[in-house]
Order: structure tokens, then sequence, then C-alpha cells
């Protein structure tokens, strides 16, 4: 694709890796808007790429993907000032180490990682434009993941942090197949990436300064941001549909359970249940 007026709309930006694919993506001309929580942060980026690139386009946009309300403000905004997008890019993420709730009763973050985003896909599918991507970076964490369809929106109890992370990504991968099926023959795309094992503020400081003992190769962001640069700008994904890609750019096989078509159309159906009438 080439860059001339094409605009992302891009989450999580503050930090990591979404931080990277913004400045990398306002660097081969495309105009932003980044879709952010902590808005004050979401305007020092902003300034940092206006002193950079004068000409630069970028509009930040207040949004809590842990609230379902907070999201419809947002791409209510975004269709107002924005009526033809060419890039979404899903990035924010979030793990909860305590067990929370959203404000809409589900727990934090399946809510923050998938509902928000299934959401805001939803809302802002009908303004992208012909050739348009959707990119959802999910995670290798997916091949743990489980969902209990009982509990969907609850698992309960016994909370565990990492398998609730873990069932938020496998979330992101069946909402990508699923998405990309009703994609089909549309003009638009639907994929979603492993960006790699990422030093970023993913995790508390003292998990990330324990980790490189269990995990030694991790990447800095810049590496983190490839395979998400790699499906939006580059002429070659213009054609992948419903994919999950390495952090190596390369397409790879997601788990048995993201491919369970049925699992991706009961996730579906309940997460239209719960997105789109309360
Ligand atoms: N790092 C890794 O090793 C790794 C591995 C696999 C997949 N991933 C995925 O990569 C993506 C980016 O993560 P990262 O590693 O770059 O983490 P990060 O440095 O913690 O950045 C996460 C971003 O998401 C935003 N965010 C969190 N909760 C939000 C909410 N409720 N509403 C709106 N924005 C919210 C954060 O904004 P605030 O400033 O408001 O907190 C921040 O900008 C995530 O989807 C993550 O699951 C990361």
């Amino acid at each position: 694709m080439t860059t001339a007026e094409k605009i992302a709309v891009i989450t999580g930006t503050t930090h990591g890796i979404g931080r990277v694919t913004a400045l990398e993506l306002a660097h081969a001309g495309v105009d932003l808007v980044m879709l952010c929580r902590n808005v004050v942060a979401a305007e020092v980026l902003r300034a940092q790429i206006l002193g950079e690139l004068r000409h630069a386009r970028i509009s930040v946009v207040h949004c809590d993907l842990g609230s379902l309300a907070s999201v419809r403000t947002a791409a209510c905004a975004v269709r107002r000032d924005f009526p033809g997008i060419d890039l979404l890019i899903n990035n924010a993420g979030t793990v909860n180490l305590r067990h929370r709730m959203s404000v809409d009763g589900y727990e934090l973050t399946f809510a923050t990682n998938h509902l928000g985003p299934f959401l805001l896909t939803q809302l802002l599918q009908a303004g992208m434009r012909e050739g348009g991507r959707i990119i959802n970076v999910a995670s290798h964490a997916h091949f743990r993941g489980r969902l209990d369809l009982e509990n969907l929106r609850d698992p309960g109890c016994r909370y565990r942090p990492i398998a609730a992370y873990d069932r938020s990504k496998l979330a992101n991968v069946l909402h990508t197949f699923a998405l990309a099926r009703r994609l089909h023959g549309s003009g638009v795309t639907a994929n979603c990436l492993h960006p790699g094992v990422v030093a970023t503020h993913l995790l508390p400081w003292w998990v990330r300064a324990i980790k490189p003992w269990f995990t030694p190769v991790t990447l800095d962001a810049e590496r983190g941001a490839r395979s998400t640069l790699y499906l939006a700008l580059s002429p070659e994904a213009a054609s992948a549909q419903g994919l999950y890609f390495d952090e190596y750019k390369v397409p790879q096989a997601a788990s048995a359970l993201a491919n369970d078509v049925d699992l991706q159309e009961t996730l579906w159906r309940a997460s239209f249940r719960y997105t789109m009438v309360g």
C-alpha cells in the first residue's frame, strides 16, 4: 500500500510496541489516530512526533478499552472525524495481577484485551476503506489459553493472572479468524500476530527483573513492532487474510483451539451479545 493520505487508528501508543509502531507509521507518512487511556502520555508522544515530523497529522482520542461506554464514545469520535480508515491496529493489552471486574461486569483482562477491541472493531469496520487492514496484536501465549464457555464473563474464584492473559490472547486469535471469514471478499483484511517476547511495561517491574532468567530471548520494542509494521505497510501483506504471524513476519499455524470454528463462532456470538446489547 502507498502511504499517501493513509489513516491508521491504533490503540495503546503510550508505551512499548504501540509507541514504536506509532512512531514508525508516522515516519512512513501515515496519519495517526491514537486511542489511549492516558491522554496526557499520548499527547507527549504526539508532541515528540511533531518535533521530528512537522507536517505529521496526529490525533489523540481518549479510550479506556476496559469500558464499553468509553470504547463507544471513542469510536463515535473517530467515525465523525475520520470517515475513511486504512489501518485499525488493536495493539493495547494488559495483564492484571489481581482479580478485577470491568465496569460492565466482565473479568478485566478479558474485557480490556478482547471485548473492548472486539467492540471497537465492530464499530469502526464500516468506515474501513477498500484495501483496509485490521491487525490484532495477539500472542504466542494463546497456545496456553483455554476458554470456559460456561463462565466467559468471569472464570471465577481461582484467578491466575497469566491464565487470564492467555485466554484473552486466545480470544484475540479466535476473533481474528472469525472476522477474516466475515471479511472475505470485502476488500478489507484481518490478521493477527505474536510480536515476540518484548521488554515492555506489560509485566510489572519485578517480573521484568526476573524474567530474563526464564526467558533469555527478549526483544526490544523496535523489534517487537516489526510484524505489526509489516502487516500494516508491506505490499506482500496486502492479500493476507485470517493468518497468524510470528515475530519474524512469517505466517504460522495457530493453536488447535484457535482454529476451532465452533469455538470461534461461539465466542463471536457471546462477544456480540456482551458488547452490542450490554
Ligand atoms: N511484551 C510482550 O512480550 C508481548 C508478547 C506478546 C504479546 N504482546 C502484546 O503486545 C501488545 C502491546 O503490549 P506491550 O508489550 O507493548 O505492553 P505495554 O508496554 O504495557 O503497552 C501496553 C499499551 O496498552 C495500553 N493499555 C493498557 N490497558 C489499556 C486500557 N484499558 N485502555 C487503553 N489502553 C490500554 C497501555 O496504556 P497505559 O499507558 O494507559 O497503560 C499501553 O499503551 C499487547 O496486546 C500485548 O498483549 C506483548
